[in-house]
């Protein structure tokens, strides 16, 4: 059993040795990795990867997100960060034609890759059918959303187009089909906090009519 009666603090010097210690980190006179990491150093690395269509060349922490890469090194802000912990889909991007989660990926992972962020689909004064869709069946409220259901909706059509199963897929020996069950069930990951899901199912319905 230990024996704690060596020691011997009043609350007052209890109080003092933490206001003391929080002093310490305010005047950085300890090290942040040692608090941070074990000791370990920040290791910066150069990637390179096409962003829409733009060839990029960013020098960062090889800690960094893809979502952070795009945001805060390569200034592309469409893509929004809703959780930061792949449960909500505001982050989602094309890399080499699959979405995914930027905030769940590491940029330096994606040397030489070819990424597709909102801002790389259209324009404001030429929207992708997709963008255009989504405007036509109102299929945002807020909008924090709007640019990962894009980016999803979008690689949702090429998947369904080449013929890649999903859970609701109930005949893997049939094609895969445009319905509004498979729909639904390839864009859960894209959460909305604004409910506008069955407009948006009716934006992506319009667009995959002129896919099927
Ligand atoms: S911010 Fe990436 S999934 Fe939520
Ligand atoms: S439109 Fe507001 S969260 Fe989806």
């Amino acid at each position: 059993m230990n024996d704690f009666s060596k020691w011997k603090f009043t609350r007052r010097e209890v109080l003092k040795l933490g206001a003391a210690s929080a002093g310490a980190l305010a005047a950085g006179s300890l090290p942040a990795a040692q608090i941070t990491d074990g000791g370990r150093k920040p290791v910066n690395a150069s990637v390179a990867m096409d962003v829409n269509g733009t060839p990029q060349n960013v020098t960062l922490d090889t800690r960094t997100t893809l979502l952070d890469a795009l945001r805060e090194h390569m200034h592309l802000t469409g893509t929004k960060k809703g959780c930061d912990h792949g449960q909500c889909g505001a982050c989602t991007v094309i890399v080499d034609g699959r979405r995914i989660n930027s905030c769940l990926t590491l940029a330096v992972m994606h040397q030489g890759a070819k990424v597709t962020t909102i801002e790389g689909l259209g324009t404001p004064t030429n929207l992708h059918p997709m963008q255009a869709s989504f405007v036509k069946h109102d299929g945002y409220q807020c909008g924090y959303c709007t640019p990962g259901q894009i980016c999803s909706a979008v690689a949702v059509l090429d998947e369904i187009r080449n013929d890649i199963p999903s859970h609701v897929s109930a005949d893997l020996t049939v094609k895969a089909q445009f319905t509004t069950t498979e729909l639904r069930e390839r864009m859960s990951g894209n959460i909305c906090r604004c409910g506008a899901y069955s407009n948006i199912v009716e934006a992506i319905t319009e667009v995959a009519g002129s896919h099927a």
